[in-house]
């Protein structure tokens, strides 16, 4: 039997996703968002939206969280939040669910408005890597 992992502090990875919303680029929609995730290894990981003049294609907040992901030496999401301009939880994009069901799974743990979520709750059904063998 393996020892329970320590608590997550929700409290601390939600003050990480509104720092990261402070420095949102967000000029067009006026509306920031920021975003952090827990890798599997600890370390916390962040996103913020990044728009564009050619509006189609800003970024979203996740998209940066994947990035740093990457960037930063891979590994498996656990636990994500994502907050408003307000710093207020918000649920993050259809799009971006599937950005993190890539690289959390079904098991990723969010924050959500209504309480902690998986993401198979969020995106039930999900096409993913196994899908494709
Ligand atoms: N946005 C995110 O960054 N993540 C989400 O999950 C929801 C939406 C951004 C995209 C756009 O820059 C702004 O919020 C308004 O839609």
């Amino acid at each position: 039997m393996t020892a329970d992992a320590a608590p997550v502090d929700w409290d601390a990875l939600r003050e990480a996703a509104r720092d990261a919303m402070s420095r949102a680029y967000a000029p067009y929609s006026g509306y920031p968002v920021g975003v952090a995730a827990l890798v599997d290894d600890g370390r916390m990981i962040t996103g913020c939206n990044v728009e564009n003049a050619s509006y189609g294609i800003g970024l979203c907040a996740e998209c940066g969280l994947v990035s740093q992901l990457a960037a930063t030496g891979g590994g498996r999401l656990t636990h994500f939040t994502c907050v408003d301009g307000a710093g207020a939880v918000l649920v993050p994009c259809g799009r971006c669910r599937q950005l993190l069901y890539e690289f959390g799974g079904p098991g990723l743990v969010l924050e959500t408005p209504e309480g902690l979520r998986t993401l198979d709750e969020m995106l039930p059904q999900a096409f993913g890597p196994q899908n494709l063998g």
